[in-house]
C-alpha cells in the first residue's frame, strides 16, 4: 500500500510541477465559441480581402488570420511575412481536427474543435514552408490531411 501512495505522490507533484513550469508551451492564447457556418464567413471574409494572384491568403503584419479546418484540408493557405508575430483563429467546419506544426523555432499540437475558435500566436523566424498535419483521426482520408503556412522574408 505504501508504495502506491508513494508513487500517487510522486506523479502529482511531478504532474503539478509540469504545468506549473512547462505547461504554457501549446496552450491557446483565447478562446470562444463559433458555430462551424459563423466561422466559415469569418474565414470567407478574410480570405477575398487578403487573397493574392497565386491563390495563397497573403496576411499583412498586424492583421489576425484565419483558418478553417475540415475534411480533408486547412484552408485558406497563408503566407506570413518572417520576423512578425501574428495571431491565427482557428476552428473546424466538421469534426474534430489536430493541427501539427513542427519547424524553425516552431513546435505546435492542438486540438480543433468544431463549435470553439482558438487563437494560436506563432512568429517564424525563418522563411520556408511549413508542413501542417492533421494528428487527429477524422475520416477514412485523415492521413492525407495537410496544409501549409509559408512563410517569406
Ligand atoms: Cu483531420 Cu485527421
Amino acid at each position: 500500500m505504501w508504495l502506491v501512495a508513494v508513487s500517487v505522490a510522486a506523479m502529482t507533484a511531478f504532474t503539478i510541477a509540469w504545468v506549473a513550469g512547462f505547461g504554457d508551451q501549446n496552450v491557446p492564447d483565447n478562446t470562444y465559441r463559433t458555430p462551424p457556418a459563423a466561422f466559415q464567413q469569418q474565414v470567407d471574409e478574410f480570405t477575398q480581402k487578403y487573397l493574392g494572384d497565386d491563390g495563397k491568403v497573403h496576411v499583412p503584419p498586424g492583421e489576425d488570420a484565419y483558418l478553417m479546418a475540415q475534411r480533408y484540408g486547412f484552408t485558406p493557405e497563408l503566407v506570413l511575412e518572417a520576423g512578425n508575430e501574428y495571431t491565427i483563429w482557428m476552428s473546424s467546419r466538421d469534426v474534430l481536427h489536430g493541427f501539427s506544426l513542427i519547424g524553425d523555432n516552431l513546435n505546435l499540437n492542438l486540438e480543433i474543435v468544431p463549435g470553439h475558435a482558438l487563437a494560436l500566436t506563432l512568429k517564424a523566424e525563418k522563411a520556408g514552408t511549413y508542413l501542417v498535419i492533421c494528428n487527429e483521426y477524422c475520416g477514412l482520408q485523415h492521413h492525407l490531411m495537410r496544409g501549409h503556412i509559408i512563410v517569406e522574408e
